[in-house]
């Protein structure tokens, strides 16, 4: 692995907490990898060490699970980027973090997916992402300036996977669990061939959720929850609860991007779910599909 940047050729940056997903996407796209160094100091302060001479075209790796920390990172790492020698400079962020707090539910409430994604969209030239939680709104172009948002979906992916696990004529049953899925429900059904249900939930707070399921016969049914993203697992777990009321034969889950904070797994298994998967969008011990082919593709395009 490179740890200087040569010349012209095109490079793709990383962070080493991230070095598994950049030397796939670095292999896909022929470029040369190159990590950051980050050292934090002990009052939390971030200095970092780029390659000192960068070619015209660079790519940033850095998703944003965990982000606060990583947005000040990128802050640091674009404007250095740029001092260094990049003219064109693209940031892929697979999980794109602030999306969900897309209005002001409360007066006073800060629009956090408009001002993150602008702050984005000012220090990169493309920002390449994968399932963004985009509900409210259609596009990343609503809330990034210059069309500069890339949003990739990785729904099909898992459609594909998920048929493959029953190669018989009995296909399992997809369920969103609530009206937001409904779009990787049907991405990954019309992949997969999957037929599909959405739920409806409701919110109170951020460990307090419940799913209510559409009435649909589940007696015998093999299930496969379906979600961008899980957090907390409560979703996932009030969801499979629901379904095994109401007759469900089997509960697994797919995600494309596990964030499964503390004992989430294990809630999920407690609930019952049998089989966790996801895509390696964030780096978790249920990553069972790559994103870099399809990363790599859209830049090759972007
Ligand atoms: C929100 O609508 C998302 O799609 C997920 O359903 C939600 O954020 C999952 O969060 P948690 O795992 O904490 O319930």
């Amino acid at each position: 692995m490179a740890t200087e940047a040569p010349g012209d050729a095109p490079l793709l940056l990383a962070f080493p907490d991230e070095a598994a997903l950049a030397q796939a996407l670095a292999r896909e796209l022929g470029a040369t990898l190159a990590l950051i160094h980050e050292h934090r100091f002990p009052d939390g302060e971030l200095k970092l060490r780029l390659p000192p001479a960068l070619p015209e075209r660079v790519t940033l790796l850095r998703g944003l699970q965990d982000p606060n920390h990583k947005l000040v990172a990128l802050l640091l790492a674009a404007r250095t980027a740029r001092t260094l020698g990049a003219r064109r400079l693209d940031l892929v962020s697979p999980y794109l973090a602030y999306m969900r707090q897309d209005m002001a539910f409360h007066p006073g409430e800060a629009v956090s997916q408009r001002i993150v994604a602008g702050f984005l969209g000012e220090l990169f030239d493309r920002v390449v992402t994968i399932d963004p939680h985009l509900h409210r709104i259609n596009s990343l172009d609503e809330v990034m300036p210059g069309s500069r948002g890339i949003a990739l979906g990785a729904a099909p992916l898992l459609g594909c996977w998920i048929a493959a696990q029953w190669p018989g004529d009995a296909k399992p049953l997809l369920v969103g669990p609530d009206e937001e899925a409904g779009q990787w429900v049907q991405q990954a059904g019309a992949a997969g061939g999957l037929a599909g249900i959405v739920c409806t939930k409701t919110r109170r707070g951020d460990r307090d959720v419940t799913v209510e399921l559409p009435g649909h016969t589940l007696r015998g049914r093999a299930v496969v929850l379906i979600d961008d993203l899980a957090s907390t697992g409560h979703t996932l777990v009030q969801a499979a609860r629901a379904l095994f009321a109401q007759g469900a034969a089997s509960v697994d889950a797919a995600v494309v991007h596990a964030l499964f904070r503390g004992d989430a797994l294990q809630q999920l298994r407690a609930a019952g779910i049998g089989r966790v998967w996801s895509t390696d969008a964030v780096a978790h011990e249920t990553n069972v599909i790559s994103v870099a082919p399809l990363l790599a593709r859209a830049l090759r395009q972007a």
